[in-house]
């Protein structure tokens, strides 16, 4: 394998605080890390480290070959850094940003500007190319910090929540561009609070928390850990859901759970066809009126709760108030 990515017991402390607590990763070349976890679980500062803003108190990394720490000027000159705070000045335009850059790397005037003209092509940035960065939309915004941690033609990527606050689309817009990268060789290492973004781009996942790696392996396996296929069964009534669970937990592997308000229960059975046909017989045999009933894998939500107890896939508001509510009763008591 070759190995773009390469850290070893990664520490950082702040103050008393264990931001890293031992990291181990490795990428290799050409493919895309997801690194998943809560707020505060030291995902930036993994990022941050690994692109040398940071020090170390102790471990090892190497990135492109090169070692973060003592070869540090190599280290930069071959990744690209698109961050959570992200370095674009917003009183320039996209395109001064990019060849203000391009001129601190040193690709000359010209150079500076055919480089500019590339990525703003590349990125769909050029309408809003002589416009300053400030009147940029999200989507927009995201775009150019992604051409700017371009600029140098890096080995290794490194984006920190890349499409946090941005719509649907402009997600998609946006995963596209990144693959075109990896299509080119580029290695990428991405946080993400998006658990399908990283479904959809990480070849493996790392899940992190406290500093600690909890969970490593492709999505696929990280599912598996969680259990094996669920039924899904959707009843006309809310009567009718007691029933169906009374009738399907002589069946099941573990006792069925019930969804009250969306009139559905979930069951996991034993592996294969025949535990199917039995669950679908008994339910007819019953007489339960069933309006749906299908097989769910699970997702990297049920993944990312079974692992962390965060509620994953809880709107950021909703997360808030659960919070809010929290440190009130807190201060209650
Ligand atoms: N400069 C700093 N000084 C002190 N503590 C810090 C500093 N930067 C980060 N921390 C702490 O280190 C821990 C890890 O922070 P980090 O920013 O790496 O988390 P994160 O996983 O990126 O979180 P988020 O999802 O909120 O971006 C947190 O507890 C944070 O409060
Ligand atoms: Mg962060």
């Amino acid at each position: 394998m070759n190995t773009a990515i390469e850290a070893g017991g990664l520490t950082k402390q702040y103050g008393s605080h264990r931001a890293l607590d031992g990291v181990d990763l490795a990428v290799e070349a050409g493919t895309v890390l997801g690194l998943l976890g809560p707020n505060g679980a030291g995902k930036t500062t993994t990022v941050r480290t690994l692109a040398t803003l940071l020090e170390p108190d102790a471990g090892t990394a190497r990135v492109a070959g090169f070692d973060i720490v003592r070869q540090r000027r190599e280290v930069r000159r071959r990744i690209g850094l698109a961050g959570q705070y992200a370095a674009v000045d917003e009183l320039l335009t996209g395109r001064e940003n990019l060849i203000l850059l391009g001129r601190l790397l040193r690709l000359g005037r010209r150079g500076a500007g055919v480089r500019a003209a590339e990525l703003l092509t590349q990125f769909e940035l050029e309408a809003a190319a002589d416009k300053p960065a400030k009147e940029y939309s999200g989507g927009m915004r995201r775009r150019l910090d992604l051409a700017v941690s371009l600029i140098a033609a890096p080995e290794v990527l490194f984006l920190d929540e890349p499409t946090t606050g941005l719509d649907p689309a402009s997600r998609a817009t946006l995963w596209r561009m990144v693959q075109d990268q990896v299509a080119q060789g580029v290695t990428v290492l991405l946080t993400t609070q998006y658990l399908e973004e990283a479904d959809f781009l990480a070849d493996r996942i790392l899940v992190v928390d406290r500093g600690r790696v909890i969970a490593e392996g492709t999505s696929d396996e990280l599912k598996r850990k969680v259990g094996g296929e669920r039924l899904e069964v959707a009843v006309a009534d809310a009567a009718a859901l007691a029933q169906a669970a009374s009738v399907l937990a002589p069946l099941a592997v573990s006792a069925p759970q019930l969804d009250e308000r969306q009139r559905t229960l979930h069951v996991q059975l034993p592996n294969g066809m025949g535990a199917l046909a039995s669950a679908a017989t008994a339910l007819e045999y019953a007489g339960v009126g069933v309006e749906e009933f299908a097989l769910r894998r699970p997702s990297l939500d049920d993944v990312f709760f079974h692992l962390t107890g965060e509620l994953a896939g809880v709107p950021a508001t909703e997360k808030a108030q659960k919070t809010e509510k929290a440190q009130k009763a807190e201060a209650a008591r």
